[in-house]
């Protein structure tokens, strides 16, 4: 397909990074995303805007997956990252909901590894399901993964996910670099009283197995109305209380358009970064844009309208006629997130449905 053209926006950006959400099915359910676990419940009930707007009368969850038929096929998927790649798209992200749990997967992988332009493939995922996977996906084609991980102690890390899977995740990390899906990056959402206390000891992981620990500020992403600025631990203060326990130095950005800032940990094993897009954000040189797993463009995280590509893909649009909706859907790209301001209104879909 030829089309020429970029996909830049009206503030100048240009998109090379494409997040695809190919599922919006999890089988965690994380305090910040899907909080429907009686443990989430407890941890928000201060506040007057408990999780428990999430449930119906019954006490049964509100929260409905896609029907099958709503979700995009992988040729579906595909090809949408063909003609973004003929855009001038050349990173591609596969996420969910919990990615792994799609059947066939490695399939979708080999299709996307193989679209010519794309030099960055990588997956984020919660890491249960990995290990019998790994091999399977690394031989398709997946570049590097990234594995959620927000506490190292085992109540913790279910009374914030709802499972007890801390083993199974600390398998898949060993795994993952065993196979080569490097380099493995891995995300922490900080969260203040509930894994905060947590901080140093993460950055410590990272340095004992000589991975990257990204520590991420809590967003307003989750089930309408949970989320409150006291439980938003400032990326500065996270690099405050690892400086005083680790030697940290800054490194370099590698591009422009990189969320996280980045520290080395001394004597050159592991890395942390810090992603703050509540007290410090980035959007000025965002170059992403993200596919849901129902087929809707979203040109920010934050976006209150989407862009459904569904009807063209399935009424016979042609590659020429896609890449054309999606030039005019990257000019209504937003300036940036409105977190903070008066009228900031918060989207309605959760991380699991959007993609991270
Ligand atoms: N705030 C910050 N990060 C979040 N994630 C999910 N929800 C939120 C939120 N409300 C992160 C998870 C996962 C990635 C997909 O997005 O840590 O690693
Ligand atoms: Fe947690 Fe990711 Fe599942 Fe959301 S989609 S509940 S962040 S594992």
């Amino acid at each position: 397909m030829t089309h020429g053209g970029v996909l830049q926006d009206t503030h100048n950006r240009i998109i090379r990074d494409l997040r695809i959400s190919i599922t919006d099915r999890c089988n965690f359910r994380c305090v910040y995303c899907l909080p429907e676990t009686e443990e989430a419940a407890n941890f928000y009930r201060p506040n007057s805007t408990s999780p428990n707007n999430s449930r119906q009368a019954n006490n049964s969850p509100i929260y409905h997956w896609k029907p099958r038929s709503q979700i995009l096929t992988f040729e579906e998927i595909t090809r949408v990252a063909r003609v973004a790649a003929s855009l001038g798209v050349n990173k591609i992200r596969i996420t969910g909901g919990e990615p792994l749990l799609r059947q066939g997967v490695e399939n979708l992988v080999s299709e996307i590894a193989a679209i010519r332009p794309i030099r960055d493939l990588s997956m984020t995922t919660n890491g249960t399901g990995f290990p019998a996977l790994a091999k399977r996906l690394k031989e398709a084609g997946l570049g590097r993964m990234t594995i959620s991980l927000d506490s190292l102690d085992r109540d913790n890390f279910k009374k914030i996910t709802g499972r007890d899977g801390l083993a199974e995740v600390l398998e898949s990390i060993r795994i993952a670099k065993s196979v080569g899906l490097s380099p493995v990056k891995l995300n922490a959402v900080i969260i203040r009283e509930l894994n905060d206390h947590e901080i140093v000891r993460l950055a410590n992981f990272a340095h004992e197995q000589d991975v990257i620990m990204r520590f991420i500020e809590f967003m307003p992403l989750g089930t309408r109305q949970a989320w409150d600025r006291e439980h938003v631990v400032p990326g500065a203060e996270i690099i405050e209380r690892i400086a005083a326990k680790l030697p940290l130095t800054r490194l370099p950005a590698g591009n422009p358009s990189e969320t996280s800032t980045r520290w080395s940990l001394g004597q050159g094993a592991g890395e942390i970064g810090v992603i703050a897009p509540v007290t410090q954000p980035f959007c000025g040189n965002c170059n992403r844009i993200r596919l849901t797993a129902d087929g809707k463009i979203r040109t920010c995280l934050f976006s209150l309208g989407e862009h459904d590509l569904k009807p063209a893909l399935r009424s016979g649009a042609s590659d020429i006629e896609l890449a054309d909706q999606l030039q005019r859907i990257i000019l209504k790209k937003e300036p940036g997130h409105r977190i903070g301001a008066p009228d900031f209104v918060q989207p309605e879909r959760t991380m699991s449905r959007i993609g991270g």
